[in-house]
């Protein structure tokens, strides 16, 4: 099983400022999960089975202007994920998409969190249910999941005035 969780949040209003900044952003949670999806693809292929769970974002499900930055990495990592899991259906490889809300970690260290504020604990067991179930798509909490399928068809109007 390969757990790919490296990523950057960034700084959204200094990297909107400082483009090069943006695009390691960009660079570290798409093009380096590109690559290194790849790479792991081909190496569990070759032994015809395992996991490759990738940790997504909330973020990527809709871009919000308070990080769209990281929230458009993200969406583009997703979209990634999806279609490599496409991919590999039915070869033995299983690839899982874990879309985590607010998670108290190193990256969050003191922003507000949230009433769906969540450990990485909890994260680390819905990933292991997920894979047990072999699971193609993973939220954390699960109630995210209704959330982020409301939140998703407001009109941009509506989601551009949310406190979101
Ligand atoms: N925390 C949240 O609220 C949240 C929510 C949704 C999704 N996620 C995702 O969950 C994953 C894990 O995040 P986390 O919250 O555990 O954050 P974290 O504690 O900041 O961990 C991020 C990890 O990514 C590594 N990393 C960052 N930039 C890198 C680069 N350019 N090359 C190689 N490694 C790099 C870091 O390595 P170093 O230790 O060497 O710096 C660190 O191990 C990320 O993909 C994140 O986007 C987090």
């Amino acid at each position: 099983m390969v757990l790919l969780a490296f990523g950057t949040l960034g700084d959204q209003a200094h990297d909107e400022r400082d483009p090069r900044a943006a695009v390691r952003v960009a660079q570290t949670n798409y093009t380096g999960a590109v690559s290194a999806g790849l790479v792991c693809a081909s190496a569990l292929q070759a032994q015809g089975h395992g996991s490759l769970v990738v940790l997504s974002s909330v973020a990527g499900e809709r871009a919000r202007r308070a990080n769209f930055i990281y929230g458009s990495s993200k969406a583009g990592l997703d979209a990634f994920a999806q279609g490599l899991g496409d991919a590999l259906y039915g070869t033995g490889v299983h690839v899982m998409v874990v879309r985590p809300g607010f998670v108290r970690t190193r990256m969050t260290a003191g922003l507000p969190g949230g009433p769906l504020a969540t450990t990485p604990e909890a994260v680390a067991a819905a990933v292991e249910l997920g894979l047990r179930r072999r699971a193609e798509t993973v939220w954390v909490p699960g109630t995210l999941r209704m959330v982020m399928s409301a939140l998703r068809h407001l009109p941009r109007g509506v989601f551009r005035r949310l406190p979101v």
